[in-house]
């Protein structure tokens, strides 16, 4: 006989263990902590463990939240940005799917997802690749995640970004250190998906400075023609906008040293979360994809850097995250109230919506220090200085830059099947460096 439970709230514990997450006054701090909530449907939800003005952050398996109509509306969601467990070969200490069985754990992930989310609104998915197991290969799991979201489920492509971090170490060593017949992996994709071709966008948001190149450009001007390329470059490109359209390309160095976050979680003893993403990446993709006030909600929030971001911008939000502990970290970012200069900061900062001016399109001269992204080659046709603040921008050096030597080596023909040995491998090539 099934025995049937009346009683909610010992079903609920007995199948689903309450997070262990500290009392108010355990943790001493001005954080309204949330730790009873009765759970809706079938089956225990997400306990609610910290609400502020605008968002909430829950503790638990995030399906089961989503689904859960009472607490999230069908078509209520303007944004869901989200970095999920990535596909990892190697097992990492949060729970990683193998890379094979990911796309199918996904699959009812993306469904909910685009039942939760309007009509206009985004889906942005930010992952990193993985190496297939043993040999020097990718994985096509994040391109396989692509295409079932977009011919199973019915989301559209709306743009693909790439998320480069310069700091990024070089690894898997086998392949990039030690035989050195790959590169150093820096990039993660950034899927931008859409329930429809229109999402609600506007890349008005998310300028960025001039390069100098192109300042100068604007200062001599530039002649009306027909490139070889067969684009018609009007006299338009002399218009000075005051700031230029970002690319796909995201480069943001992901090096938290010293954050108001980490202090907090060496100060309370807690983990702090191994796969954090800059807190400038959700905040590109908040801006441009959402207004002040929209739902932005995060399912596999780790330390919560999306909701902070939301919080600031001052979107409501929705974080859930499956580990106590990483919540429990997670709360470190709301102790100061996140619109104080006070905000964790992490580097660098974008402009903010009160910097812009969109009935001249011209943006304050301060903004010029900030995210911005050239190379050597167009400082140097421009023959400018750079500017002081210099240490913001980053540099990315022209391929072939060091080409100017006969290579000493052959390659291997067997495409370093043979491991080389160690004297090999160190003396003829110099070392590779993790950083900018
Ligand atoms: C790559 S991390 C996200 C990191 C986050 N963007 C940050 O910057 O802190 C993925 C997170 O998803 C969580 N997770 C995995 N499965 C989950 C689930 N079913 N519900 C909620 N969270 C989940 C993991 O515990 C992990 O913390």
């Amino acid at each position: 006989m099934v025995r049937k439970h009346t009683d909610k709230t010992n079903q609920s514990s007995e199948s689903n263990p309450q997070p262990r997450i500290k009392t108010t006054a355990q943790r001493k701090t001005t954080n309204r902590v949330i730790t009873q909530e009765t759970p809706a449907g079938d089956g225990p939800v997400p306990q609610l463990i910290y609400q502020s003005d605008m968002g909430k952050i829950y503790c638990g398996d995030s399906l089961r939240l989503l689904r859960s109509r009472t607490k999230i509306a069908p078509g209520s969601v303007n944004l869901i940005m989200t970095s999920p467990p990535f596909g990892l070969v190697r097992k990492k200490e949060y729970g990683n799917v193998d890379a094979d069985e990911y796309v199918k754990w996904f699959k009812n992930f993306g469904r909910t997802f685009y039942n939760l989310l309007s009509d206009n609104g985004s889906l942005v998915i930010d992952i990193g690749g993985a190496w297939e197991p043993g040999q020097p290969t990718r994985s096509l799991y994040h391109y396989e995640l692509l295409i079932m979201l977009c011919r199973q489920i019915g989301f559209h492509l709306a743009q693909e970004f790439y998320w480069w971090n310069p700091s990024r170490l070089p690894t898997p060593a086998e392949w990039v250190n030690v035989r050195r017949i790959r590169v150093k992996d820096a990039v993660n994709t950034v899927w931008w998906l859409s329930k429809t071709p229109w999402p609600k966008a506007s890349n008005l948001r998310v300028l960025q400075p001039y390069s100098p190149s192109m300042r100068e450009l604007l200062e001599k001007g530039y002649k009306a023609k027909l490139r070889p390329s067969g684009h018609d470059i009007s006299e338009n490109f002399n218009i000075d906008n005051g700031a230029s359209i970002p690319p796909n390309l995201l480069a943001i160095a992901n090096t938290e040293s010293n954050s108001a976050y980490l202090r907090y979680c060496e100060q309370h003893n807690i983990p702090a979360h191994p796969a954090r993403y800059p807190t400038i990446l959700p905040e590109f993709f908040i801006r441009m994809l959402t207004d002040p006030g929209d739902l932005v909600v995060d399912p596999f929030a780790g330390s919560c850097v999306t909701g902070e971001a939301a919080e600031r911008l001052r979107r409501r939000w929705i974080c859930s995250e499956l580990r106590p502990d990483y919540v429990e970290g997670a709360l470190g970012r709301f102790q100061i109230p996140v619109n104080s200069s006070m905000q964790v900061k992490s580097p660098p900062q974008m402009a903010t919506q009160a910097d812009f001016n969109p009935s001249t399109m011209k943006f304050q001269s301060r903004l010029v220090s900030q995210l911005s992204l050239m190379t050597d080659i167009t400082l140097a046709t421009a023959n400018v200085q750079l500017p002081e603040d210099s240490d913001k921008f980053y540099k990315l050096p022209r391929p072939g830059l060091l080409w100017d030597e006969t290579p000493q080596q052959q390659l291997s023909q067997d495409g370093g099947k043979v491991r080389p040995t160690r004297h090999q491998s160190v003396s003829e090539s110099p070392q590779s460096e993790g950083v900018l």
